[in-house]
């Protein structure tokens, strides 16, 4: 079955969001990274974290960053966030400029960042009260939220009182509820055991489909990227982490059976690519 297409680089023709009943191509790129690198200078010392990355995610994309630790991942989320800024190159979104941080865009990370001192629907209500929502659509818009990601029966509990999965539910229902075009998730998972990660991209997977977002979502999984992604961004090993392949999967239906012998041929052909990657990081991390 040859569902997969993995190549080199993006041309402007391939790039297709997968349409709730199909594929259509995408008018335009939502985001668009080009050329896009990033050098941060610490003590005099200069580290180039990324190098000349191309990217366009297009509207309504599910599209996956991963590769070995240190890459450039989460520098790449930050920048199309607007917590960074390029050291070279252009990030858009829309055409425009990135310029900080906007409403359009919400981060979740790994670590949950909810406040403690907040119940699960106040922690949801929080993005919305800082954009002064009047009271009562606060309330409606973070009762939706909380229904959607299944914590309606605690939304009374404070974060210490939550499970992992909880937790990270209520992060993403706080990020969902902004309500902005596109979600950036940062490992999300990435502390959660194998069961509840499983349900977690699972309603990922629906809330996605059901609310139609573009998502730019770094993991470390190879499964996780093989289940969730239109395509996988494969990264080369830093320092200058750069594209090494894009893997295209958007012509797969979903929800794609893990244990088929399509997915576990992906995941090894995945796996392959990425072992010099991280033999480089191996090797690196023994000369310093
Ligand atoms: N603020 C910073 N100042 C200096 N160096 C930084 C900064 N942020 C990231 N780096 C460096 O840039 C490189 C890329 O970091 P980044 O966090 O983007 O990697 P990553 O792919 O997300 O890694 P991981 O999978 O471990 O989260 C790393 O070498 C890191 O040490
Ligand atoms: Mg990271």
């Amino acid at each position: 079955m040859s569902f997969v297409s993995i190549r080199n680089g993006q041309r402007r023709d391939e790039v297709g969001v997968r349409s709730r009943d199909g594929i259509t191509p995408a008018a335009e790129g939502l985001i668009c990274m080009t050329g896009v690198g990033k050098r941060f200078s610490t003590a005099g010392q200069v580290h180039e974290a990324v190098r000349d990355v191309d990217l366009e995610v297009a509207p309504g994309e599910f599209v996956s960053l991963l590769g070995p630790s240190g890459c450039g991942k989460s520098t790449l989320l930050n920048i199309a966030a607007g917590y960074e800024e390029p050291t070279s190159g252009t990030v858009t979104v829309r055409g425009k400029s990135i310029r900080g941080p906007g409403t359009d865009r919400v981060m979740v990370f790994q670590e949950f960042a909810l406040f403690p001192w907040r119940t699960v629907r106040a922690n949801v209500e929080f993005g919305l009260e800082m954009v002064g929502m009047p009271k009562a659509q606060r309330q409606e818009t973070a009762g939706r939220y909380l229904e959607m990601v299944g914590l309606t029966a605690s939304e009374r509990k404070y974060p210490i009182e939550l499970s992992g999965g909880m937790k990270q539910r209520t992060a993403i229902a706080r990020a969902l509820a902004i309500e902005p075009e596109i979600l950036l998730l940062d490992e999300p998972f990435g502390a959660l055991d194998a069961q509840t990660r499983d349900l977690l991209q699972e309603e990922l997977l629906r809330i996605w489909m059901a609310t139609q977002k573009t998502i730019m979502f770094v993991t470390h999984s190879i499964e996780e990227s093989i289940y969730l992604s239109d395509r996988i961004v494969v990264m080369t090993a830093g320092p200058g982490g750069h594209i090494k392949k894009i893997i295209d999967l958007s012509q797969w239906e979903r929800p794609r059976d893990r244990s088929s012998p399509e997915f576990s041929g992906l995941s090894k052909d995945i796996r392959d690519l990425l072992r010099p990657e991280l033999e480089h990081v191996v090797e690196e991390e023994r000369e310093s």
